[in-house]
């Protein structure tokens, strides 16, 4: 089998009937930002399939246009916790947070590249409504003083759940808990590639804060000890607010264009303040201190994939070439100089291949098209020589965490019928870089 024949494979078996499980056992529902990844995959061969998944997502979506982090479409003991200790008031049982909003990029993605296009007209004019509402929630929920950046109240939501960037903030969380942790993820994986013990006792004391806050999002935001401008969730929002503005204006009105708009321009001021000179990338910012969260990350780098920093895309490209010398394969999450990068676990080191498909993105929308394929060709490097695992360790390359991982396959798929664009950029690569 090729490697794309063994990705589709993994497609087809990870989906459950209308919606793709991250992995079978390891993760056994629906997630949130895995799903958006997941649908472009699948639209690379069924595109019927690919709406499917968004569709399937959107059944999860809250009255206050909340998407939660986890759809609870079917019952399963492998995965702690699960809906009986979120406790939410939705049909069906659905997390009580969210994750980074990838999913207006996929719905734009599906349509612009539709080989049906009636099919996906009527698909997205469809969405579009959801999308409109989900945009309004994150503003309303996550900004109600409208000062540009969203805030994430828990690691889970930033979707790079144990990063070091937020080691400082989740310091702040108490450990004690209400209910009893019983992981499971550690019975399927080498416990040293997952987060620790302590870090799961946080996770959970956030449950169960915000569980008897009602999941209120006012209540929510005024009493999160962890409170923080991800640097991913606020880029990924602002890629995902241009792609929504494109929905918009051949689905919406003008006052629904230009509220959007609106948006775009505040929050693309505000992540001006996350750049960093000195550390040549840009950071997260601590809600609670105002400080900025000082571990360079890789999501320090995905600004440029909603188009904004491109006039310091050889900043950040020469960050990227330092952290190169030290690692085999980019992009490993965590800056390889740090003194707490650990290679192989989670978000402190390994390399994703979601995070590369966007930091690739970005720089070839730069026009910095060496950068773009060096990331692009140790993507592919890695899957090919590893396999469709959730993560690679970025030295030895060794594919690590859980197997046969949809939107490693997915980013696969995408990568290989993207091969004619990516050609082109390559073409129009700058001289000497
Ligand atoms: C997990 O359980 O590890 C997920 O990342 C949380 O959504």
């Amino acid at each position: 089998m090729t490697m794309a024949e063994q990705a589709r494979a993994t497609l087809r078996a990870n989906d459950r009937g209308g919606y793709s499980v991250p992995t079978a056992r390891l993760y056994p529902f629906q997630w949130n930002w895995d799903s958006a990844f997941v649908a472009m995959g699948w639209a690379t061969f069924d595109e019927p399939r690919a709406w499917q998944e968004i569709f399937s997502l959107l059944k999860g979506q809250w009255d206050d246009g909340m998407i939660p982090h986890i759809v609870f479409h079917a019952p399963s003991d492998d995965y702690f916790p699960g809906p009986a200790v979120w406790r939410v008031n939705h049909t069906p049982p659905t997390s009580g947070i969210t994750q980074p909003p990838v999913l207006a990029t996929a719905v734009r993605h599906l349509w612009d590249h539709a080989r049906d296009r009636p099919a996906a007209e009527a698909s997205a004019a469809s969405v579009y409504p959801s999308l409109r509402r989900n945009h309004r929630w994150w503003q309303a929920a996550r900004d109600p003083e409208r000062r540009g950046l969203v805030a994430t109240l828990h690691p889970w939501e930033t979707g790079m759940d144990n990063s070091p960037a937020w080691d400082m903030p989740l310091a702040r969380v108490p450990s004690e808990t209400v209910t009893p942790i019983r992981r499971r993820d550690t019975l399927l994986v080498d416990a040293a590639m997952r987060p620790r013990g302590d870090e799961y006792q946080r996770f959970i004391h956030l449950v169960d804060l915000f569980r008897d806050a009602g999941w209120d999002p006012a209540h929510m935001l005024s009493i999160a000890p962890f409170r923080v401008a991800d640097i991913g969730t606020n880029a990924i929002l602002l890629r995902a607010e241009k792609d929504l503005l494109a929905l918009a204006r051949r689905f919406g009105t003008t006052a629904e264009q230009m509220e959007v708009e609106a948006r775009i321009e505040r929050l693309s001021a505000a992540l001006e303040r996350l750049w960093q000179q000195q550390a040549g990338l840009y950071a997260s910012m601590d809600l609670v201190t105002h400080t900025l969260c000082p571990v360079a990350t890789s999501a320090g780098f995905l600004p440029l994939f909603s188009g904004h920093g491109q006039a310091r895309t050889d900043r950040l490209a020469a960050t990227l070439s330092r952290w190169a010398g030290r690692v085999t394969r980019l992009v490993p999450s965590t800056d390889p100089a740090f003194a707490g990068f650990e290679p192989k676990r989670y978000w402190r080191g390994p390399v994703w291949a979601v995070v590369n498909w966007m930091i690739a993105d970005g720089f070839a929308a730069a026009s910095d098209a060496a950068t773009a394929s060096r990331i692009r060709t140790d993507t592919v490097a890695l899957i090919e020589t590893a396999g469709l695992s959730e993560y690679f360790e970025p030295v030895t390359g060794q594919g690590i965490g859980g197997g046969d991982f949809s939107w490693t396959a997915a980013i696969y798929l995408m990568q290989s019928s993207d091969q004619a664009r990516w050609t082109t950029t390559l073409r129009q690569s700058r001289p000497g870089r």
